[in-house]
């Protein structure tokens, strides 16, 4: 088990907490293996009724790694990314997300799998794949235009800038806002609502308010992945990368 993923089962809930504060929650290989490990022990261990997941308050996730993104130009739809895209897209039990700060990239896609999000006013959103010579992941190019329409989408997928929670609430990508010191405690009891309902009718409901995109979803996630590690590879991707990692602002100005 990963360090900076601490995983605990209390009271039918099922805990993920991301727990690399120092890197802003970045996610590494181990600990997307490591979140889709937990998904996967959640969703088959019948005493488990709901999962939450979430960060410290005033940080949930800076995205993927910057300097894993190299891992995952080799064998993108092998990864652990992969895999836990595929395990949170697919979870079975319902899933509750409590944001504060930090919701970069994967950090917000993952937002869109689950079923309950609460955020403080401090949450920072952020689906920066273009400016990152990337593309959308977690099947984010359909659900997101889905979800908050296709004007809002490509304002948040096409510029990539951050938005904070208000936006992310009227984008319906938020359930709720609470305030920052209540954040961890609402999510925690939304988790055990979740959890004291009659479980087989709650697993019901999700599967059919998701059947309609389930499909589409995983051939998105799939046509994306492939097309990730295509952009990883890219002048525009090495570019952008080397510049966060050199701490200074990319130049795109050579390439047409
Ligand atoms: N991958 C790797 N390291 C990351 C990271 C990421 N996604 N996000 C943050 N870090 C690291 C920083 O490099 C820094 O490391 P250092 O202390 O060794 O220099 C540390 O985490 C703290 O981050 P810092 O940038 O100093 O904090 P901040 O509060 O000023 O900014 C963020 C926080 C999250 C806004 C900023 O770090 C950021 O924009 N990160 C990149 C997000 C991103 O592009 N993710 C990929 C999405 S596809």
């Amino acid at each position: 088990m990963s360090q900076h993923i601490l995983v605990e089962t209390k009271d039918r809930v099922t805990r993920i907490e991301l727990n690399r504060p120092e890197k802003k929650n970045a996610l590494t290989l181990e600990m997307y293996a490591a979140m889709a490990k937990a998904l996967a022990e959640a969703d088959a261990d019948a005493r488990v009724r709901a999962v939450l997941i979430h960060g410290q308050p005033a940080c949930f996730c800076s995205g993927n790694d910057v300097k894993d993104f190299l891992e995952l130009e080799r064998a993108p739809g092998a990864s652990p990314a992969a895999g836990f895209l595929r395990a949170i897209s697919t979870a079975a039990k319902p899933l509750v997300a409590a944001v504060g700060g930090p919701a970069i990239g994967v950090g917000t896609t993952m937002l869109l799998h689950c079923d309950l999000v609460y955020a403080a006013p401090s949450a920072r959103l952020q689906l920066p794949f273009v400016p990152l010579g990337l593309l959308p992941e977690a099947a984010s190019s359909l659900l997101l235009p889905a979800m908050a329409g296709y004007r809002r989408a490509a304002e948040m997928l096409l510029l990539g800038e951050p938005f904070g929670a208000e936006k992310a609430l009227a984008a319906g990508i938020v359930t709720e806002i609470v305030p920052e010191a209540e954040l961890m405690e609402r999510g925690r009891q939304a988790a055990l609502a979740l959890a004291a309902l009659p479980p087989e009718s709650v697993r019901m409901t999700k599967e059919l308010m998701k059947r309609g995109l389930a499909r589409g979803v995983q051939e998105r996630m799939t046509e994306e992945l492939q097309l990730f590690g295509e952009r990883l590879r890219s002048p525009e991707a090495k570019e952008a990368l080397r510049a966060f990692l050199e701490k200074r602002k990319p130049d795109f100005s050579r390439f047409s």
